[in-house]
This record gives structure tokens, sequence and C-alpha cells, in this order.
């Protein structure tokens, strides 16, 4: 199983988000049963809540389901347990790679760092700007590019 974890500060909006796009997507492509998702945040001010109305919203008008989503917290075990430790921001990316204990780790970036023409590095915290559209198109064109990455890596020619 190939596992990938999104993670933001307060995982109710931009995580959970990615979640939700990137297992529609995984979904959609039949590799379910090769790819595990799931989301934290590097905070814990949100500990089991529900992702946040702004998410919610934009991903039921595109259709894309959020059962089952609740906000944990980022653990150091994370990081050994998950292959692809996606962060959103350069400050998530920071507080990551200080939890890093010198044991085996999966692969830290930033979401964007998948997307070679990008002209952001980090998904803005729509917690503060209000802006879940830009935040969406952000997360899936990332998370398409990402998809495509961990196909590459893993089951290119090995199905
Ligand atoms: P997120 O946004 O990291 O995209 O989930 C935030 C949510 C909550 C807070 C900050 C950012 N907060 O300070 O509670």
């Amino acid at each position: 199983m190939i596992k990938v974890l999104f993670v933001c500060l307060g995982n109710i909006c931009r995580s959970p988000m990615a979640e939700a796009i990137f297992r529609d997507l995984v979904q959609k492509e039949g590799l379910s049963d090769r790819i595990q998702v799931d989301s934290a945040g590097t905070g814990d001010w949100h500990i089991g809540h529900p992702p946040h109305k702004g998410t919610q919203t934009i991903l039921t008008k595109y259709n894309i389901s959020f059962e089952g989503i609740k906000a944990r917290q980022v653990m150091p075990e994370d990081l050994g347990q998950f292959d692809y430790i996606i962060a959103m921001d350069s400050d998530n990316l920071g507080n990551l790679q200080k939890m890093i204990t010198g044991e085996k780790t999966g692969r830290i970036q930033r979401l964007l760092d998948y997307v070679d023409d990008s002209k952001v590095a980090d998904v803005p915290d729509p917690y503060y700007t209000g802006n879940f559209d830009e935040v969406y198109e952000l997360v899936t064109n990332g998370c398409k590019r990402l998809l495509e990455v961990i196909k590459k890596e893993n089951l290119v020619g090995k199905e």
C-alpha cells in the first residue's frame, strides 16, 4: 500500500480538501486498493472537527465526498508510516522537518513542488483569505500532478 498524508496548519481547510480531492481521483482511477489517503494538521485546535464550511461548500459544488474526514494532529510516527507527506505551505514543511527524529521518514515536500510550472510555492490559507475557489484550483492541479508522479514511481509496469 502506498500511503499519502496531506498536512496543513488546522486540518480543517486545505489538507482535508486535498484529502477529499485526491481520494476522489484515486477512486476514479480504480487505485483505492493501492493508495491510502489521510490528512492532519500541525496545530491541535480543531481535533475531531469536520472540514471548514468553505471547504465543505466547494467540495459539494464539485460533487466530491468528504465523508468521514475529521481533523487530527500530525504525530512524529506519521513521518515513518507515510510514503508521501505533502505540506500545503512552507511553514507546514518547516514544522514537519523539525519533527524528524532521524529514523526512516517518507518524502516530505510541498504540494506545489509537484507542479513544475506553478507560479506559487504555497497554497494560501483560506482560513485567513476566505478564497476557497483559488485553493480548490491549486489543490486540484497539485493532486493531479502528485498522482501522476506516484503512479510513475510505483505503479507503471508493475500492474
Ligand atoms: P488550514 O487553515 O491550515 O488550511 O486548515 C487554518 C484553520 C484554522 C486555523 C488556522 C488555519 N486556526 O488558527 O484555527
